[in-house]
């Protein structure tokens, strides 16, 4: 491994499921292994750089029968999610997206103002805020208990747990149904997802639109998007096992749109059954048979580019190195930053420093890789010969605020379908 810390395979804190979190069948096959790994957001200070690290699995299965991408090995959300380092609110582009989506949902289903919006996973309330603004009721459900605080100062009422039937029914003893239930960015997080899509069922007003969005598995499949597997990430969605999971607990997918944010994701809208599905439906369905979804070849040719990427991404990055004095910064201490610089073997020894708008990362340093953090301002003041865009997610929005930088000949290295220095 790269750091210097001794590591340990944790065995307490996870535990591994035999079957498959969509359907409950078993037939899994493994098709990928990117570990051991340790936990994308377990941020290392400087005390802790010297003690033992816990690493853990990430093997990746795909399910013969819904199709679904997923992790059997599972990290106890209690370990990942109590004391989280994310903030919605650090990424300017997401808060853009969410005021976007909260607008769309206000003119698409006009919720009223006696009817209750729920967030589950509302992390720092930036999601919604915006509710709260038009004037409308919410309600957010979060386990992290750091982060509810910063949710509640900006006036988002957030209760302080994890969402599952059980929650669901205390929510809707105290507040009553709810007319829209929102998960973005919470679905593919989620190991008890039967739990989770009944109690949306039971809290859901008859009429109400439960909406989530997930990273769209066909992205990681056309553009080689494997660092946005960790262990956060149990499921990586395409709409077939979606499509399965809700009819489980009589509901439908009766639309679905593409959004381009976490290097694509899914947007799906499921309501009580019976509901039609719109065309859309129909037609995402269609595709994904036709990309192989359902064949074990497409799996096995997924993890031969993925081996092939980490090669040609290490010759690039240690070529810039052997050629002379240059550094080269990352850009962005994302959870997905985690899995690419562990798989791919990046240390401090190629990457002087990363740097990122999150304060509650900045001094520290990258799980596994052992990376310094620091604010953005480093990269401008030090003008570093190269970045590696580790946000790639937010690659035309990045470029556009570094102009100066790259005006001043700093050159980006983008590091997937294929690496690109620009
Ligand atoms: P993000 O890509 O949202 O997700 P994940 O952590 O799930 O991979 O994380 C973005 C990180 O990048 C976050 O730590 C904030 C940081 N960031 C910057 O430092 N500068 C920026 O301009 C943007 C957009 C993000
Ligand atoms: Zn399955």
């Amino acid at each position: 491994m790269i750091g210097t810390n001794n590591i340990k395979i944790n065995k307490q804190n996870f535990k591994t499921r035999p079957d498959c979190r969509v359907c409950a069948g078993n037939h899994l096959e493994k098709f990928l292994t990117l570990g051991p790994t340790p936990l994308a957001n377990s941020y290392l200070t400087k005390e802790q750089l010297g003690q033992v690290e816990d690493f853990y699995p990430l093997d990746v299965y795909f399910c013969r029968d819904c199709c679904l991408v997923q992790l059997l090995d599972v990290v106890s959300p209690e370990v990942m999610f109590k004391d989280y380092a994310y903030l919605t609110g650090a990424s300017n582009p997401m808060r853009v997206h969410f005021a976007e989506m909260a607008q769309d949902i206000i003119d698409n289903f006009s919720p009223n103002k006696d009817q209750l919006v729920i967030d589950v996973g509302s992390n720092d309330g930036t999601f919604l805020s915006n509710f709260v603004k038009a004037g409308l009721k919410v309600l957010g459900v979060d386990p992290a208990a750091n982060v509810a605080p910063i949710a509640k100062a900006q006036g988002v009422p957030t209760l302080v747990d994890f969402f599952n039937e059980e929650c669901a029914l205390r929510i809707r003893e105290k507040y009553g149904p709810a007319q829209v239930i929102v998960g973005a960015n919470v679905f593919a997080h989620n190991d008890g997802l039967e739990s989770f899509s009944k109690g949306v069922s039971e809290l859901l007003a008859a009429d109400g639109v439960f909406i989530i969005e997930v990273p769209y598995f066909l992205n990681m499949l056309d553009k080689l998007e494997f660092d946005t597997i960790y262990h956060e990430h149990l499921s990586c969605f395409s709409l077939h096992p979606l499509v399965h999971l809700f009819a489980r607990f009589g509901m439908a997918v009766v639309d679905v749109k593409e959004m381009p944010v976490h290097g694509g994701s899914l947007r799906v809208f499921v309501k009580k059954s019976p509901a039609k599905p719109s065309a859309n439906v129909q037609r995402f369905l269609a595709v994904e048979r036709e990309k192989g979804i359902h064949l074990l070849e497409t799996y096995q040719k997924l993890a031969q580019d993925i081996a092939v990427l980490k090669e040609k991404l290490g010759r690039v990055l240690r070529g810039i190195k052997q050629e002379g004095a240059n550094r080269i910064a990352g850009y962005g201490a994302t959870a997905k930053s985690c899995t690419l610089l562990n798989y791919c073997g990046i240390g401090p020894g190629v990457l002087d420093y990363i740097v990122d708008t999150t304060p509650l990362k900045q001094g520290k340093y990258t799980p596994g890789s052992h990376i310094p953090i620091f604010p953005e301002e480093k990269l401008r003041q030090e003008n570093p010969e190269y970045v590696l865009l580790l946000a790639w997610n937010y690659g035309p929005q990045i470029m556009q605020k570094e102009a100066l930088y790259r005006q001043k000949g700093g050159k980006f290295i983008l590091p997937m379908p294929e690496p690109k220095t620009v």
